[in-house]
């Protein structure tokens, strides 16, 4: 086995990144060794003539091979960065996008003034929006539920991470059904959702890592890709509070789609859509009547 320092491993790391394709090949390069060797970002740069020992260097190849193979790094290395909190994510669950901070931002803002606020996340996956709301809205009880085992498990860990188990309980099964088996009837103070959305024709057209590697019970959302919003909006208003939040996040493309089914449940008033930083639709939000 060839004898590597710290700075050569990444040289080497790197250039066989960049050959895949990968556009950040450098940093992925560090992030990859930080994961198996405990050096920070700072240690590389300080101690970048260190050797590195014969075993750190076989794993840290094995994972840049992993990488190579198309397998996104937060599967490689099990975190994902999400509102400021480090979420700890499984293969079979989805990675937490940026885009949905645009949602929990939202839901931030608008529960600001209320007290004690009852909140619900359907379809919680790793829990990104029931944990990032349970730990920056201090008096909240959230309720998060998702159908697959997996997310389950990978939610409870990020809800033991940060200590919120006496705040946030967590439900498996079928989008409302489980809120309803609480005993929730009108309870909601919010209701919040990142559901699967991708359509048949989308699902054609998702990047190789995402449709490769990510769960396609997460991401495909029916033919039209609203099959989840129809369902939810059966039974959502039956949960939330008068003048209670209901919001979403959408496709690109769903944000006329869903307003008017909100407008045909003739019980939601202010529907509003609105954009992600890239200037596409990406959240619609409303309120239970009076
Ligand atoms: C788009 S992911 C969202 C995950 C997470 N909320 C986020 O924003 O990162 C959709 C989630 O819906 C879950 N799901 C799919 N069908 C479901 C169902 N019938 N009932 C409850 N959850 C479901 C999937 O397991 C997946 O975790």
């Amino acid at each position: 086995m060839v004898a590597y320092t710290i700075e050569s491993i990444l040289k080497e790391g790197a250039s066989l990144l960049k050959d895949a394709g990968i556009s950040s090949p450098y940093l992925e390069a560090q992030i990859l060794l930080e994961n198996i060797s405990g050096y920070r970002k700072i240690d590389m740069i300080v101690y970048k003539d260190r050797p590195v020992d014969g075993k750190t260097a076989e794993k840290f190849f094995q994972l840049i091979d992993e990488r190579r193979k198309g397998k996104p790094i937060q599967y490689i290395t099990g975190h994902q960065e999400f509102m400021g909190l480090d979420f700890c994510v499984h293969e079979n669950v989805l990675i937490p996008r940026r885009d949905t901070e645009v949602l929990v931002e939202k839901v931030l803002q608008l529960l600001k003034d209320k007290e004690k606020p009852v909140i619900a996340d359907i379809c919680t996956g790793t829990g990104a929006i029931a944990v990032s709301l349970a730990y920056y809205i201090s008096d909240s009880f959230v309720y998060a539920t998702d159908i697959s085992l997996y997310a389950v498990e990978c939610c409870r860990e990020n809800i033991d991470r940060y200590g919120l188990k006496d705040r946030i309980k967590l439900l498996r099964g079928d989008l409302l059904e489980p809120l309803f088996e609480e005993g929730l009837e009108g309870k909601l103070d919010a209701l919040v959702s990142n559901p699967p959305y991708i359509s048949n024709k989308d699902m054609e057209s998702l990047p190789d890592n995402v449709r490769g590697f990510e769960p396609h019970l997460a991401l495909y959302g029916g033919e039209d890709g609203m099959e989840y919003y129809r369902r939810i909006l059966k039974d959502a208003s039956r949960l939330l509070k008068k003048s209670g939040l209901l919001a979403f996040e959408i496709g690109w493309d769903q944000g006329a789609e869903l307003t008017k089914l909100l407008e045909a449940e003739g019980v939601y008033r202010d529907i509003k859509v609105e954009k992600d930083l890239a200037g596409l639709d990406r959240i619609v939000y409303c309120f239970m009547e009076e």
